[in-house]
């Protein structure tokens, strides 16, 4: 429950609808599937079989295989950490909105209320002032993330048996909703129809598969920590299938939820879907406002419903992050748990209130192009060539086998050593190309220059803590 509760959040709800949009609507559907099967789910039987296995989190897993892994571990725990960090606002900015929706405050044009409410300035080079209110969510998330934790891994169970379920009802209510206005066939169509033209450029594949990385969190040590408190006879593959089918089933639900209402906003504006609400991370902060701002009784209730739905989504995958680093701290430092998420919780506030000004909506955009797209697939790249090979994937499958349900063929040998690896290869060096010449989101070089630059600092921190001595 814990994992599904990592996997599935803001991920399913904000970002697979506005990657899937940027990337053509239902173009990118069949890279979404392809992705979720070739290297979504083999990965995440590694992690989770590695992370019962060994019991450690995964800087010590990647060590356990050979001594000289171990900075790959630590590449994936830092990677997490700074998801976490704009993570972290997209939740302030839905703190904001729950109070916002009392009000229905952004009024007849959720889109240009959105501009002002981020303060949003015309360049990523100007940051303009902080959003006190902003920042006062932040401030409140990252306490919230805190108090869930501080008492020990227990308390997670008790709030997973919340926080998964409930906001699950809520968006099927809310999809319901969605379908049953006007128009919302024909983006619904968009959404669904496949253009396989677009099916040759290769930032649609890299996108998928980032976007299963980011989703299924995987690459960051977090299915590792969270597997490694399993017991010795625990199912493996049906828990990596279970997780997998519940993170792209939830997804798949948010577009209906989502692309229903920019069918409707197509309708009532008269505009194209393709052009309709600006594509980017504030797809969901403008139709699922608009979408509440339309029902006919208690819109607002169910607005700030609403919104404590993405919050609860959204704060199982936060202190996930916070779990599977404090886990990496612990083992090495023998930091108690309760000081490293002290710390953790700190690092992550302060390094997200840059993130709370005019400019920083940008950044955030940036960061998570580059993390996830660039980032995740190096990191998952690494548990290929680290759990594949050098430890073997064939005897991770006999473990594997031995105690689950569902047994694995040879297939799955293959996938992780010549298919996964192959194919994270290729697009990570298409898609490269491809963003030098034709650039990302119309963003200035110079800021992509600082995506790529913060990547290389994940990288060299992770080196360093792996030499610091223990
Ligand atoms: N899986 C999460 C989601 O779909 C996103 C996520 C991945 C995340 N890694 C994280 C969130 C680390 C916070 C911290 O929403």
């Amino acid at each position: 429950m814990a994992a599904i509760g990592s996997a599935v959040g803001l991920g399913n709800i904000w970002r697979f609808p506005y990657v899937c949009y940027q990337n053509g609507g239902g173009a990118f559907l069949i890279p979404y599937f392809v992705a979720l099967f070739t290297v979504g789910i083999p990965l995440l039987v590694v992690e989770f079989g590695i992370g019962q296995w060994f019991g450690t989190a995964a800087p010590n897993s990647f060590k356990n295989v050979n001594k000289k892994w171990e900075w790959a571990g630590w590449w994936a725990l830092i990677s997490a950490f700074v998801i976490s960090v704009y993570y972290s606002v997209i939740m302030a900015w839905c703190l904001c909105y729950l109070f916002h929706s009392l009000g229905l405050v952004w009024g007849e044009n959720a889109s240009v209320f959105f501009s002002q409410f981020l303060g949003k300035t015309s360049s990523p080079f100007v940051l303009g002032g902080i959003q006190p209110q902003i920042l006062f969510a932040l401030l409140f998330v990252w306490t919230s993330i805190y108090l869930i934790l501080y008492k020990g891994v227990k308390s997670i169970g008790k709030i997973v048996a919340i926080t998964v379920p409930l906001p699950t009802i809520l968006l099927v209510i809310i999809a319901i909703r969605g379908v049953t206005l006007p128009g919302a066939l024909d983006g619904i169509t968009f959404y669904l129809t496949p253009h396989f033209s677009k099916l040759a450029s290769p930032s649609v594949w890299l996108a998928a598969y980032a976007q299963i990385f980011f989703s299924l969190s995987l690459a960051q040590g977090i299915m590792i920590v969270y597997a490694s408190y399993l017991k010795k006879k625990d199912d493996v593959t049906n828990n990596a299938l279970i997780v997998a089918l519940a993170d792209g089933g939830t997804a798949f639900l948010a577009g209906f939820a989502v692309f229903s209402v920019l069918g409707y906003l197509s309708y009532s504006t008269g505009a194209g879907i393709d052009s309709i609400a600006g594509s980017g991370i504030g797809l969901a902060f403008i139709t699922y406002p608009t979408a509440i701002s339309h029902l006919p009784v208690a819109a607002s209730l169910f607005g700030a419903i609403f919104f404590i739905a993405l919050l609860t989504f959204g704060i199982d995958s936060a202190f996930s992050m916070v779990e599977s680093v404090a886990g990496g701290i612990w083992e090495k430092w023998r930091i108690s748990k309760k000081k490293a998420t002290f710390i953790i919780c700190l690092l992550g506030f302060l390094m997200a209130i840059p993130l709370a000004t005019g400019g920083g909506s940008y950044w955030i955009d940036v960061a998570d192009h580059f993390i996830s797209n660039f980032g995740l697939v190096f990191v998952g790249l690494m548990e290929c060539i680290v759990f594949g090979y050098i430890m073997g994937a064939e005897n991770i499958r006999a473990h594997v086998n031995r105690i689950s349900d569902i047994k694995l063929g040879r297939w799955w040998d293959y996938m992780i050593k010549f298919v996964s690896p192959v194919i994270l290869i290729f697009i990570a060096v298409a898609s490269l190309v491809e963003m030098l010449n034709n650039g990302y989101e119309g963003l200035p070089s110079g800021a992509l220059a600082v995506g790529g630059v913060v990547v290389v600092i994940t990288l060299v921190i992770s080196i360093i803590i792996t030499k610091v001595k223990s």
